[in-house]
């Protein structure tokens, strides 16, 4: 089988690295940025600090700072138009994923010159989006090295994914003191959604050697240093949350994401449930759906979540990988299931059957009619085990309290 490994995004990790800024705008020709934020983190101290060490570097800035839960067309579109009124030529976002994802959906609307829903799906723009830099201020959603954004069609409440090889980040900067600021319950969100982008891409069909040991290497990584980062004020553990979330996205970014991911989707736009719920109360059921077949990766999945495998059986480890996983959100306080005012039993047959066309689909979901899913529909996925609507309903249904 052909792969293809692609990840063009430079990567600056580490404490004090947020002071080469400006040094990496002045690399990428930038004159004049828009930084994206959102109301809290752009009244952080080192949101200022960047602002100063891009001035410092010469570099004019003009602000974006009301992002929200989800990144909205809405937005990207009105900043898209502003930024080319106003000749900005470059975007600077500081902030979590939705930060990250409104700034590279404005990137790539400002150049391709139409409305962000047109240009969701897989490479449906052809221009070059805007030079960016990202600065993740969660560990994380990853989106500082993907390729993808994922934005809220309001008028639709759809929740889609666009994105090619033309709006990888240009550089990002992993610097732990973006995370000080994080309260422990807001930082066990995006550290979950990381640890998911990991294992989802380890069970992808179209991973390779490369994205396998990256995925295996962040799984370990994120898992080893989750509850020291969100339990305790540990800074290396903090860089090590970044680090792994920034490594399972290069890995997800070419081998995709998998049932979690897609069965998430529609919680999201029709409930409104928020990315970092849906996708990681999923994790422990999507995780031993695939691993049933997938026996030459149990073992290495099951070591690197701190499972004691001596003796156990191979169904035995699969219980023992979904159960650790569930071990970590007890200790980090992450809920393991829906509640019925998230995921209505009453929506759960509907949920199932709206996840059909899966997160690839982009603006082409907008005319999929859930009413024509049966239980043996297959969920458009890149996941080793094909899932049926039949079986997502099942697995919604274990994840009810
Ligand atoms: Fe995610």
């Amino acid at each position: 089988m052909i792969s293809h490994f692609y990840m063009p995004t430079r990567v600056v990790a580490g404490q004090g690295s947020l002071a080469t800024i400006g040094t990496l705008a002045r690399d990428l020709a930038m004159s004049c940025v828009l930084v994206v934020s959102d109301p809290v983190i752009s009244q952080q101290p080192f949101h200022a600090e960047a602002l100063a060490a891009l001035e410092a570097a010469g570099i004019a800035t003009a602000r974006f700072d009301d992002c929200g839960i989800d990144a909205r067309c809405s937005h990207i579109d009105t900043e898209g138009a502003r930024v080319r009124r106003e000749g900005i030529d470059g975007v600077v976002c500081i902030g979590g994923g939705s930060v990250m994802c409104t700034g590279k959906g404005i990137a790539i609307v400002a150049t391709n010159r139409k409305p962000m829903a047109e240009c969701t799906g897989v490479g449906r723009f052809d221009k070059r989006a805007l030079p960016m830099i990202m600065v993740p201020t969660t560990a994380g959603s990853g989106s500082e090295v993907s390729q993808w954004t994922i934005v809220k069609d309001e008028e639709r409440h759809l929740k889609l994914l666009g994105g090619g090889p033309l709006s990888f980040p240009d550089a990002a900067i992993l610097d732990p003191v973006t995370l000080r600021s994080l309260p422990m319950r807001v930082a066990a969100l995006p550290a979950v959604d990381a640890l998911t982008h990991a294992v989802e891409a380890y069970f992808s069909a179209i991973g390779s050697p490369i994205t396998d040991a990256l995925a295996i290497a962040a799984v370990r990584l994120q898992y080893g240093s989750l509850r020291a980062s969100i339990n305790s004020d540990d800074e290396r553990a903090r860089e090590d949350n970044l680090v792994a979330s920034c490594m399972a996205n290069i890995a997800c970014g070419n081998a995709r994401l998998g049932h979690g991911h897609a069965l998430s989707l529609p919680l999201e736009g029709h409930l409104d449930l928020p990315h970092p719920y849906g996708v990681g109360v999923l994790l422990p059921h999507v995780t031993a759906f695939n691993l049933a077949v997938l026996p030459q990766k149990v073992k290495p999945l099951a070591e690197a979540l701190e499972v004691e495998t001596a003796g156990l059986s191979r169904p035995e480890m699969i219980e023992a990988c979904a159960e650790a996983v569930r071990a970590l959100y007890r200790d980090i306080g992450f809920p393991e299931h829906f509640t019925r005012e998230q995921l209505p039993e009453a929506r759960v047959r509907e949920m199932a059957q709206r996840a059909v066309p899966g997160l690839y689909a982009g603006i082409a979901a907008r005319d999929f009619d859930p009413a024509t899913a049966n239980d043996h529909t297959v969920i458009a996925c890149p996941s080793a085990r094909k899932m049926t609507v039949g079986q997502a309903e099942a697995i919604f249904r274990r994840c009810l309290a």
